[in-house]
């Protein structure tokens, strides 16, 4: 048990329903070039960054295509879905994201944001988020991708914060391992199957209050 002092969140599928618009860039790149993308091969792109969801959807496809034709391609799925994003607005948080973030911020827990997206900046200020964050991590300040624990140690440093201090908001498995591999507390959010790795499991942000942070430490 130690003092917790700062949460730090993933950003699509924690905070924001941002799934189903990669997963139509995505199913639309598959159709242009010749198969189809099935929702539960969304799954598996799920926390994963852009070009490691590009090579699994090669790999659905059975293509194989050089390095210039995979920039193209992410760059093509990243207009699309760029497209989506830019209609987004402060509606598309999901249940207790805002209130819970507010209700940290009331009680001087710090708070970060730890995303894989390159796009974090765009999404934050279309749902109104940015002014919740003391830190902001994401795809343009790190080099390793989740599972490496690189992104919230970033945070947490910005943050001034040690690692045991901390918990961290994930909804994909890769974000979990991340979280442990940076030996900090973790919270799943979503199903229980999917995230059993994490310390405590809900299944939405609505369900979080301070007082359940207590079963990690005191505040
Ligand atoms: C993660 C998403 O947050 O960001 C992944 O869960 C996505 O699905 C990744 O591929 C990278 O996002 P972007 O916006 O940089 O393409
Ligand atoms: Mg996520």
């Amino acid at each position: 048990m130690s003092r917790i002092r700062a949460c730090l969140f993933d950003l699509d599928g924690v905070l924001v329903d941002t799934a189903r618009y990669h997963y139509l860039a995505w199913k639309r790149l598959a159709h242009e070039l010749g198969f189809d993308f099935s929702r539960r091969d969304n799954e598996r792109l799920k926390g994963v960054s852009r070009d490691r969801s590009l090579e699994i959807l090669l790999e659905i496809g059975r293509l194989s295509v050089d390095a210039a034709a995979k920039q193209e391609l992410a760059e093509k799925k990243n207009r699309w879905y760029v497209e989506s994003i830019s209609h987004m607005d402060e509606t598309e948080v999901l249940p207790g994201g805002r209130p819970f973030l507010e209700e940290l911020r009331r009680a001087g827990i710090r708070t970060a944001l730890g995303s894989a997206s390159k796009n974090a900046m765009t999404i934050l200020r279309r749902t109104q988020l940015v002014d919740l964050f003391d830190a902001i991590v994401d795809g343009t300040k790190t080099a390793r991708a989740k599972p490496d624990p690189e992104v919230f140690l970033l945070g947490a440093r910005e943050l001034q914060v040690e690692p045991q201090h901390c918990v961290v908001f994930e909804d994909a498995a890769a974000g979990i391992e991340a979280a442990l591999r940076a030996r900090m507390y973790c919270v799943g959010v979503g199903s229980r199957e999917a995230l059993n790795q994490a310390h405590l499991v809900v299944g939405s942000l609505a369900e979080m209050t301070l007082d359940r942070l207590q079963v990690f430490g005191y505040l």
